[in-house]
């Protein structure tokens, strides 16, 4: 991704740390796992940011008056929400500075992405640079075929990021107006992977027809069912086996 020189300093490199895997040498800017033990920093992220997240994200509106408890509750509820839609912390210099989490996506081929990043590191790139890495991780680690946004038209910061990073506008919704500044008039901005095998694509997805989710969801489905079966005649193959005294690795 081709940037500017700027005058601000930018986020150079990320570095994503899974909650399995031990501490090692850091990028600018870590994303991990956050719970409950963050609740203390997401409350002065979102007190930093107040009038700023809630802009366009209706619940912030009043996060910065949220008690502890309240941080708690939503970091736990996003903290429980099943792979392939996790979150993450961002931390710059060991300070929580924002928040990116995966979301359902329009179908079973697609995931959404949210963000918000800390108001007292606004523009230097931090949204831009984390987003380009969950696409990028989204296509070629999770086997999306395409990421989308849904962006306030009104919400000309998201739409940078968003054209940054390659995402082109395919749909025009209305929806009830989200957060103090938000239009209620949407767009929905998408990014195809370049492996993409199922034939989706941005014109698809602006005539609003998916001929190809009938066939890929059928190849999703054989493809469980083999896996399904093999699991049966493995078990089956050790039964029989453990029988004759043999004992084999499966
Ligand atoms: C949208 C958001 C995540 C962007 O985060 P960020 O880390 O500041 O993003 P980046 O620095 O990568 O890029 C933002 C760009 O928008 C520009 N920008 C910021 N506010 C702007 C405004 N009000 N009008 C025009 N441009 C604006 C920045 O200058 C920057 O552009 P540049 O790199 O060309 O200078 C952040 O503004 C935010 O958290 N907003 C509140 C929550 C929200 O709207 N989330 C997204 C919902 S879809």
């Amino acid at each position: 991704m081709s940037r500017k020189s700027k005058t601000k300093p930018r986020v150079k490199k990320i570095v994503e740390i899974s909650l399995n895997s031990s501490p090692f040498d850091a990028g600018d800017i870590v994303l991990k796992s956050v719970g409950p033990m963050d609740a203390i920093a997401h409350k002065k992220l979102c007190q930093s940011s107040a009038n700023y997240l809630g802009n366009f994200l209706g619940w912030a509106v009043d996060a910065h008056n949220w008690s502890l408890k309240q941080h708690i509750g939503w970091l736990t509820r996003h903290m429980k929400i099943a792979q392939p839609y996790e979150s993450y912390g961002t931390f710059y210099n060991d300070n929580l500075v924002g928040f990116f989490s995966y979301f359902v996506g329009t179908s079973f081929l697609t995931t959404q992405i949210c963000y918000y990043v800390d108001k007292r590191m606004a523009g230097k790139g931090i949204a831009s640079e984390v987003l380009e890495t969950l696409v990028q991780k989204a296509f070629y680690m999770k086997g999306f075929e395409a990421v989308e946004l849904h962006i306030d038209v009104d919400n000309i910061a998201s739409q940078k990021v968003t054209k940054r990073v390659g995402f082109e506008p395919v749909q025009d919704y209305r929806c009830a107006r989200s957060g103090k500044k938000g239009s209620g008039k949407m767009q929905l901005w998408v990014k195809i992977s370049p492996t993409a095998t199922s034939g989706i694509s941005l014109d698809q997805y602006r005539s609003e027809s998916f001929d190809y989710l009938a066939p890929a969801y059928l190849n999703y489905a054989v493809a469980i069912h083999a896996i399904n079966s093999i699991k049966v005649l493995a078990e089956e193959l050790k039964a029989y086996l453990s029988g004759t005294g043999f004992s084999p690795k499966i």
